[in-house]
């Protein structure tokens, strides 16, 4: 009796042993990380850039995080046949730093950064170089996009990479406002 007692009492032990064991196993396995790597952050004053980093993030996976300027662009302000606009202004002189509303975001659980913006007299606008000082990129691989009427992504890269001075720039790519998800992930492919 003794001895079936004792055979009993091992196999109970075996079982919530075992149990115990799947059930940590299981919880490492399936919980999912808080959020992920990859951050999709953009500027977009009239909403092509936008969709694009929707579809770079709903292809990635990644978090979205939109640079909202603390004083909205009005349609005046984004006229660019007038010399005396404020984006006019502002591509002029590549001092000028428009103040980001949009909450501060942590950057440091990200490795990777695709940044966007439309075209701006063929730059970056210059709240992008605001953003380019205000964080720091070490350690994160940024890959600039934007989007325009035509013009290609130029000076920007490099431009924001010397302002930021740390992190890895990539020179990045200008697409159609209208670009697929199938393009999105090709281009992201050929990046690796
Ligand atoms: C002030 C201003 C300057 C622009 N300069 C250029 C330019 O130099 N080259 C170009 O191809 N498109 C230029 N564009 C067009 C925008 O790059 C294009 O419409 C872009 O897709 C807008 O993106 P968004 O809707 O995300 O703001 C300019 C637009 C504005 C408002």
């Amino acid at each position: 009796m003794k001895k079936i007692m004792s055979i009993i009492t091992f196999v109970l032990m075996l079982t919530v042993f075992t149990a115990g064991g799947n059930m940590v196993h299981a919880e490492t396995a399936d919980t999912p990380a808080a959020h992920s790597d990859i951050l999709v952050a953009y500027f977009s004053a009239t909403g092509t850039t936008k969709g694009v980093a929707e579809r770079i993030a709903s292809v990635t996976g990644g978090d979205l995080y939109e640079i909202l300027p603390a004083e909205p662009y009005t349609e005046e302000d984004l006229n660019y046949n007038d010399s005396s606009s404020r984006t006019t202004i502002e591509q002029n002189d590549k001092s000028v730093r428009p103040e980001i509303g949009s909450e501060e975001i942590s950057l440091e659980d990200y490795t990777t950064i695709y940044l966007g913006f439309p075209i701006w007299w063929g730059e970056e606008p210059r709240i992008l170089d605001t953003f380019a000082e205000k964080y720091s990129f070490e350690g994160i691989t940024v890959i600039p996009f934007c989007t325009s009427g035509g013009s290609g992504i130029g000076r920007s890269g490099s431009n924001m990479e010397t302002l930021a001075g740390s992190g890895t720039w990539l020179e990045g790519e200008r697409f159609n406002g209208n670009v697929s998800e199938e393009d999105l992930q090709s281009w992201i492919d050929g990046l690796q």
